[in-house]
């Protein structure tokens, strides 16, 4: 079965080089002191914090300059520095409906141009400016009030912005004056600061060289050139660095800027007692086994930062596409000071007031787009590995799936499917029958997702590459040459997407149909794809990456483009997808770099992780910064990418994947086989356990996606996003709730556990998920201890959810179509409970045309003693309406064919936890007696711990998607 096809071979080749080139790699990647413009930024808060009292920010608004827009809701400004008084900066300020603020500036008449396009590419549609808002002009300051006790302060010099609610600042911009936008220059001119300027009197250059002296430093470091190992940045621009502060006052908390190895509360990385040394740096990078506690970039770039305090959330979005470093520091505990210091760019900073966690993610919803509904068989489990290295491989590895009775939909092929690493080529000598594979792996209505990287193998024998050469689509070098770097295909070019040119080129790939075009036509609408190394990784690259001084489309350097490079892609990778067929199906595209707004094309992972605890526990964390940053359906890979898990590590592993949006198990080239199947007992009876939890969860993950595609929530709710009030929760980032379902799970990260504690944070009763034994939290909040032998992950139901869930084993999850749905109603204090299911499809986009079932059930007290009633209503037809605009919650169509399809899919079983008494019949309202069984157990407020009552309704008879109440009479 093992076949050695040629690009496995020249993998093994590669591979076998790389610990010289792509050892451990603390040094392949810089430090902010290694970095001219962090070490600038850093310099620029380190004068400030010395002369703190006599520091000034250079920076202020010329009012005769400020001009309202016609409708006075938003104005401009002219921006001087009395460093450079021939300089003009243009400030551009404005509130949009929502009242989200924005800020722009950028250099104005200078000697080159800024980039300005990172909105382009981030945001769904340039927002609309509010009309409420009216701005007081004053001669020191502009000021609009507006929302709910909201101030917007714009303070003329120094330039200052404040946000204020209700009198408390919230954010304070250039607070501390740590704004600097370097101008462009000539070079020559750092000669003349030392000397005299034309036009000006000997005094005033003196006067304008003290300041420059005291703001910038006295010497220039790293304006024009810089090197990094052998490397060296030409910077043909010269410096155009942009520093900011940005403080929350009031705010102890803060989270996101997603992506890096760290708990989700970001630690300090400056300031006394520093938890770092470093600044997070976002510049996508592929960096080989990272660390698990670390401030340095990874794969993917978020510039959103939440500030968040018991009474208040508010948000940063810092639009900018170039390297940047972002110093956090809590002068006291409860306020936090940042510093953000870009390479280039204009400064496009949007403030979102909040001013709760909800509408904070609304905000920036409507700003960037949600994650769109993905197609139902991506959240089931994702086979993968590096690499099944043939099609009778693939088929073996199903085979043996099927034989043991585990869940799986989908497996993926790794590079060494493609000739020479030509991505879209079939390896003959392995795969030479890719469309019966397919179609064997289809039959069950599973899977396949294919990897196809941006590096294009520079050979004569690939069209693919041939293609984008002659369109001159690929990125060039500064002399305008075509980039050569090396990646898994040797020499290879990288397809610029930036050039709208190759948006077509790139689509047209995915098609089946032999055009006048390449197109793969050994493919089938069966296959997905994996967009990997797009940061782009290149192995023989400043820091495994591209020059910065390389080209792409528009003139605009690498640099300044690095971050948003590789959400291109998948973008553009999705689209070939829902064009492939005639009838168009929602995309599935993995990718493992991101940007802002890439929620839109898709799920991400974590990249590269270890075989380790630690990375499994840090793994959990990162999924969570990732979620509350937009990037909703996200996982890492289960088992860790490198080395060989022990059972126990494996098994808590799957744990951590079945609760997470996105569960695949993937592993490198040189690790041992370790399909779930492979497990000895016990080990692998738990993993099909744990497989097929999830596979019986999927309608509560469909459901919550559905909810995070139309409100913009994340699917999974830390503590601070949850309870938002809780102090005791905004630090705890090992537990987390499932979107608005009420389950709370805690998965178990550490070796030789069996227990664990989760924190309760409200006055309400939890109901362990498999034994039904109460817990109880308690106003301030309380700590209690679950079982967590191997065979369990601490999974609590909230009290007053209704659960959904499909629990007959099915090999796919297409199988589970018509299966009957088990209802979960675990009361709360008050015996009163909620939940949703919604469904369609699962493959088009019929569910826009309303062709949905979407449920609403409810429990609460009868209106005669104690007993319960419990229904189902539609909410499809409720007329609901979202958050977020753009995103309608759906159109109802009453003689909708998908819920008429489904008339036949029935409730099969109801199980009620926590009654308080044992019933005396139940009944559906105007029908039959139903069969039940009840088990007694301790209810009532204030009862000790120990196992609830549980009712349970056997066939009750109503249809999943029918109006029905049950009457229990107790
Ligand atoms: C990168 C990916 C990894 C993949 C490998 C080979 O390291 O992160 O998941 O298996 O490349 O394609």
């Amino acid at each position: 079965m093992k076949v050695l096809n040629t690009a496995l071979a020249n993998t093994l080749l590669l591979l076998s080089l790389l610990p010289v080139s792509l050892a451990v790699k603390a040094g392949d990647f810089k430090t902010c002191q290694q970095s001219g413009f962090c070490r600038r930024g850093r310099a620029l808060a380190a004068r400030a914090r010395e002369s703190a009292d006599t520091w000034r920010s250079p920076y202020s608004i010329d009012p005769s300059t400020l001009t309202l827009s016609p409708e006075q809701a938003s104005f401009t400004a002219g921006v001087r520095s009395l460093l450079y008084p021939d300089i003009k900066f243009g400030l551009d300020v404005r509130v949009h409906d929502d009242g989200v603020v924005r800020v722009r500036m950028d250099e104005v008449d200078g000697l080159k141009k800024r980039y300005d396009e990172a909105a382009r590419w981030a945001l769904v549609s340039e927002p609309s400016v509010s009309r409420e808002i009216k701005w007081t002009i004053g001669k020191t300051d502009a000021r609009a009030a507006y929302g709910k006790g909201i101030e917007l302060v714009v303070e003329f010099s120094p330039l200052r912005v404040v946000l204020r609610r209700n009198g408390k600042d919230q954010v304070v911009v250039n607070g501390r004056g740590l704004m600097h936008m370097e101008h462009f220059r000539e070079k020559v001119e750092a000669k003349a600061v030392e000397g005299s300027e034309e036009g000006s009197d000997e005094q005033t250059v003196m006067q304008v060289n003290n300041n420059r002296v005291w703001f910038e430093g006295d010497e220039e470091d790293a304006l024009w050139e810089e090197t990094f190992g052998s490397w060296t940045d030409s910077k043909p621009k010269g410096p155009e660095s942009l520093s900011l502060d940005i403080d929350f006052p009031n705010h102890g908390h803060v989270y996101g800027i997603p992506q890096h190895a760290t708990s989700l509360s970001l630690p300090t990385t400056t300031g006394e007692n520093s938890f770092f040394n470093d600044p997070y740096r976002l510049y996508n990078a592929d960096v080989f086994e990272y660390v698990a506690s670390a401030t340095t970039s990874l794969y993917g770039s978020i510039p959103l930062m939440h500030a968040h305090s018991a009474d208040s959330t508010v948000g940063i979005f810092h639009v900018v596409g170039s390297e940047t470093w972002i110093d956090v520091a809590h002068p006291t505990e409860k306020s936090t000071d940042t510093q953000w210091i870009s390479e280039s760019g204009i400064l496009d900073l949007f403030i979102l007031p909040g001013p709760t966690p909800a509408d904070v993610f609304a905000q920036y919803a409507r700003l960037t787009g949600t994650a769109p509904l993905p197609p139902h068989w991506s959240l089931a489990y994702h086979q993968c590995r590096w690499n099944y290295v043939s099609t009778d491989d693939v088929r073996g590895v199903q085979k043996r799936f099927d034989e043991e009775d585990m869940p799986v939909d989908v497996f993926w092929l790794d590079i060494e499917y493609a000739e020479d690493h030509k991505y879209f080529m079939w390896d003959q000598k392995g795969f030479p029958d890719p469309v019966d594979m397919v179609n064997d792996v289809a039959a069950v209505g599973r899977k396949m997702v294919v990897i196809v990287d941006p590096h294009l193998k520079r050979a004569d024998n690939y069209p693919v590459y041939k293609k984008a050469q002659e369109l001159d689509v690929l990125v060039k070098q500064k002399n305008g040459n075509e980039y050569e770097g090396w990646c898994w295909s040797g020499s290879s070019a990288w397809v610029d997407f930036f050039n709208p040119k190759s948006w077509d080129y790139w689509a047209a790939l995915f098609k089946f149909v032999k055009g006048p075009e390449w197109s793969w036509t050994e493919s089938t609408e069966d296959v997905y794809i994996w967009n990997d190394m797009n940061e782009p990784s290149v192995f023989n690259g400043p820091e495994i990456t591209m020059p910065k001084d390389n080209i792409h489309h528009g003139g605009w350097e690498h640099r300044d483009i690095h971050n948003i490079n590789g959400m291109i892609l998948p973008n553009v990778t999705s689209r070939g997808l829902v064009e492939r067929g005639e009838v168009p199906k929602r995309p599935f595209v993995l990718t493992r770099s991101f940007f802002a707004g890439s929620q839109r094309y898709g799920a991400m992972w974590t990249g590269d992780n270890l075989g380790t605890w630690d990375h499994m526990a840090v793994g959990v964390k990162m999924v969570l910064a990732n979620s509350i940053a937009g990037m909703a359906f996200s996982g890492s890979d289960v088992g860790g990418f490198f080395g060989n898990p022990e059972p126990e590590m494996l098994v808590r592993w799957y744990h951590v994947g079945a609760f997470a949006p996105f569960f695949r198990a993937h592993a490198h080239l040189d690790t041992k086989r370790r399909e779930p199947y492979l497990l000895e007992d016990p080990y692998k009876s738990i993993v099909r356990d744990i497989l097929r939890l999830r596979y019986s969860m999927l309608p509560i993950w469909y459901t919550a996606f559905r909810e995070t595609s139309v409100t913009g929530l994340p699917i999974l709710r830390p503590h601070y996003v949850a309870f938002p009030s809780d102090p005791t929760g905004f630090a705890i980032d090992d537990q987390y709730y499932i979107g608005s379902s009420g389950l709370l799970v805690k998965p178990v990260t550490r070796p030789g556990v069996t227990e664990e504690t989760v924190y309760l944070p409200e006055n309400q009763v939890y109901y362990d998920y498999f034994s039904h034994r109460v817990h109880r939290g308690a106003a301030k909040g309380k700590t209690v201890t679950v079982p967590a032998a191997l065979h369990q992950v601490p999974l609590l139901i909230r009290g007053g959810s209704i659960l959904p869930t499909r629990e007959r084993p099915r090999r796919a999850s297409s199988l589970m179509k018509n299966d009957p749905f088990t209802l979960r109603v675990a009361l709360d204090n008050k015996l009163s409970a909620r939940g949703e299911l919604y469904l369609d499809d699962g493959v088009t986009y019929s569910h826009r045309e309303g062709q949905i079932v979407w449920r609403e059930f409810t429990a609460q007290k009868a209106s005669k003693g104690k007993g319960v009633r419990v229904g189902s209503r539609d909410l499809a037809k409720a007329n609901i309406t979202t958050a977020v605009e753009g995103a309608a919650l759906s159109i109802y169509d009453e003689k909708n064919a998908f819920a008429k399809g489904l008339d036949g899919v029935r409730v099969e079983k109801i199980v009620v936890v926590g009654l308080s008494g044992k019933p005396s019949s139940v009944v559906v309202e105007g029908g039959a007696s139903l069969q039940w069984e009840f088990t007694a157990g301790i209810s009532g407020e204030g009862k000790k711990e120990g196992a609830a009552s549980v009712l349970t309704i056997k066939d009750p008879g109503v249809g999943v998607a029918n109006d029905w109440s049950i009457v229990i009479n107790i």
